[in-house]
């Protein structure tokens, strides 16, 4: 019988297509920084018993109407925004992701972006680059301070609690807004939970982790804007059209929040001509929230053995359909 056939759409390591072609007939995409053109995803997948993918491939309807012996989608990403995970369901498909594995690390760079805004460091690696550093001032780049302040999560999953004992390290007031109350969460960590109103007009750090989904898109509009403090730090590693951007531009033009930290976009790549990237008050990443050597691994590893798992006949054990 015919090994099954898997596409991978990005490059990768050897060790993960070996794991693969042990059982399988592997083709990849042979391109490790620029995404597979349209047409071969559209290709690949009339054929793939399996597809290797990651956040930036858009696996719509119509694509998954052409697979014809597809039995699984397992995406190298926790977030799965950019699967058509209805039109999967419906044609037995199963879609797996990689959560936990990255929930530290994640919440690590949650937390760097955090500090970088609220001390201005982008704007201090500037100054130094570009010699334009005078001398000591006593109110030179001030920021805010992030011990003590209070913390405003949006999305208490796993990653928010991550970003949560963190931010208890710090002796911050940490409060959450979530689908449900955390009760652990609360014990643990003493937080408490808020409605939005609430957090937003109370938080000086404002941190969305909640998942992209109709119900988020833009949860962070005009109005929410509106009701933070003045003061206020909005940071984003989820899924960046949780944020409307134009909205978020005016508001941090016309100083009606202080700053913001983040790495996720609604396009992406962000162009650099983006109006947000000419503010200042803008410390901005190019999605690396995940992007620690080993744990970029593990979720290339992990997404394999989904792959293999399915294709055994098996339901995948980080199923998300
Ligand atoms: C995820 O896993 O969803 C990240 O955004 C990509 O690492």
């Amino acid at each position: 019988m015919d090994k099954p056939y898997v596409f991978i759409t990005r490059r990768m390591p050897e060790d993960i297509v070996a794991r693969l072609e042990a059982s399988c007939r592997v083709s990849m995409w042979e391109y490790e920084e620029t995404p597979v053109s349209q047409d071969r995803l559209e290709e690949e997948i009339k054929q793939a018993d399996a597809l290797f993918c990651n956040v930036s491939d858009q696996i719509d309807v119509d694509m998954l109407n052409q697979a014809q012996y597809l039995k699984v989608i397992a995406t190298m990403a926790v977030g799965y925004n950019n699967i058509d995970i209805q039109a999967a369901a419906d044609k037995g498909i199963q879609v797996a992701h990689t959560p936990d594995v990255l929930t530290e690390t994640t919440a690590d760079l949650t937390f760097a972006l955090l500090m970088a805004a609220a001390r201005r460091l982008p704007e201090g690696i500037d100054i130094i680059k570009n010699n334009e550093w005078g001398a000591w001032a006593p109110f030179f780049l001030t920021g805010l301070d992030i011990h003590h302040a209070r913390i405003g999560i949006i999305g208490m999953g796993r990653i928010g609690e991550a970003v949560a004992r963190r931010a208890s390290g710090f002796n911050m007031d940490i409060m959450y807004n979530s689908r449900s109350p955390k009760p652990d969460v609360e014990k643990s960590l003493g937080a408490s939970y808020a409605d939005m109103d609430e957090l937003l007009t109370t938080c000086d750090f404002v941190c969305v982790q909640t998942p992209y989904t109709k119900e988020t898109h833009h949860l962070i509009d005009e109005g929410a804007l509106q009701k933070m403090k003045e003061d206020a730090v909005l940071i984003n590693t989820s899924r960046g059209a949780v944020v409307d951007e134009m909205a978020l531009y005016e508001a941090l033009k016309s100083g009606e929040i202080r700053a913001a930290g983040l790495d996720v976009f609604e396009k992406e790549p962000i162009g650099a001509d983006h109006p947000l990237l000419t503010l200042s008050n803008v410390t901005a990443l190019p999605h690396i929230g995940s992007a620690s050597e080993e744990t970029r691994q593990k979720m290339a590893e992990m997404t394999a053995d989904h792959i293999l798992e399915a294709l055994r006949g098996e339901t995948v054990s980080n199923q998300v359909v």
